[in-house]
């Protein structure tokens, strides 16, 4: 997992999507100072509104159309939605310098997808270097778990870059690309079953005598606090918990009750079917079939 800065002053960078994923990393980069400003261009298909706002508040380039906003770029960070790609690809490629490197946040379209789609718009752009990463929705907040794959056209350089970019909003590690399924039902879906975990909390302190508001935070704060001890006592989880979990004690009634009750297999279960459809769901070929649209 690496969390290095590293400074992205000199590289053009464009994004094509202009929605909460970009805003993210147009935040991330601009606030951590990775990358520069006025070397940020992006581009939406028909919100000039949306533009208007990013340039306000990053002071980034809000580009006229794809084509003014690709053609220099060093990079092009693909923010779109899955359902757009493929028709927003060909056109990029057509535009941009044969020697961009590509980075997808696009979940579900493979690397030889998009390289399929490059070439449609370039034939000349016959081996691109491709990143597609699964960022998570922590990424709004500078703290996303995201994990990328790289195709084999890539330098390490590329991966110097990729990095910082990934790191300006969390940590980033890499994998080898038939496990971004599994990333996407484990860190991808992470929020989301941990967001259940408080509810469940939450209604679980509230069936013992709490208000909500008192069940709430006190749920919040255990969980950051926790999140805080795995990452700053180096200690594993199961040995924390080990710690607070005295035979006979008000800890080993909770955790016996979790036990009898499946959380593990629940958890590990939920992880293994949201993986399941995340394959399903990203068996994508260019040209699409009705069925990948
Ligand atoms: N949000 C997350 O936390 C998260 C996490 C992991 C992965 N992702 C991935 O990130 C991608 C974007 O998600 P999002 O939530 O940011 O979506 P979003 O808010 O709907 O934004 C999509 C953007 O793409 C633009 N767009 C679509 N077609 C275009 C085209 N042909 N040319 C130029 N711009 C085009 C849209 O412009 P208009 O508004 O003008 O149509 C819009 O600005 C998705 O593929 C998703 O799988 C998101």
């Amino acid at each position: 997992m690496t969390s290095h800065h590293e400074k992205l002053d000199d590289m053009t960078i464009a994004f094509v999507g202009a929605g909460s994923i970009a805003e993210a990393l147009i935040k991330g980069l601009t606030e951590t100072g990775i990358g520069h400003a006025t070397r940020l261009l992006v581009v939406n298909r028909h919100n000039p509104a949306r533009l208007a706002y990013l340039e306000a508040q990053y002071d980034v380039i809000a580009g006229k159309d794809i084509r003014q906003a690709v053609v220099d770029a060093d990079i092009i960070l693909l923010c779109m939605k899955p359902k757009d790609i493929h028709e927003a690809l060909p056109v990029i490629a057509a535009h941009a310098r044969v020697d961009a490197l590509y980075i997808s946040v696009v979940a579900g379209y493979t690397i030889r997808s998009i390289q399929e789609m490059i070439a449609c718009g370039n034939p000349l752009a016959s081996t691109p270097r491709i990143v597609r990463t699964m960022p998570n929705t922590s990424c709004a907040v500078g703290k996303s778990a995201t994990a990328y794959a790289m195709s084999d056209s890539c330098t390490a350089r590329d991966r110097v870059y990729v990095e910082a970019i990934l790191c300006s909003v969390g940590t980033s590690c890499t994998v080898d690309e038939h496990l971004l399924n599994a990333v996407t039902g484990l860190s991808g879906s992470g929020p989301a079953y941990v967001y259940y975990l408080v509810e469940a909390l939450t209604l679980a302190g509230m069936d013992v005598g709490l208000d909500e508001q008192t069940s709430y935070s006190l749920v919040i704060q255990t969980l950051y606090g926790a999140a805080h001890m795995l990452t700053h006592t180096g200690e594993s989880p199961a040995i924390l918990r080990d710690r607070v979990t005295s035979p006979g004690g008000t800890t080993f009634a909770g955790i016996s009750t979790l036990q009898q009750f499946g959380f593990e297999h629940a958890i590990r279960q939920a992880v293994v079917n949201a993986t399941k459809r995340a394959t399903e769901l990203g068996d994508h070929s260019y040209p699409p079939t009705p069925s990948s649209k």
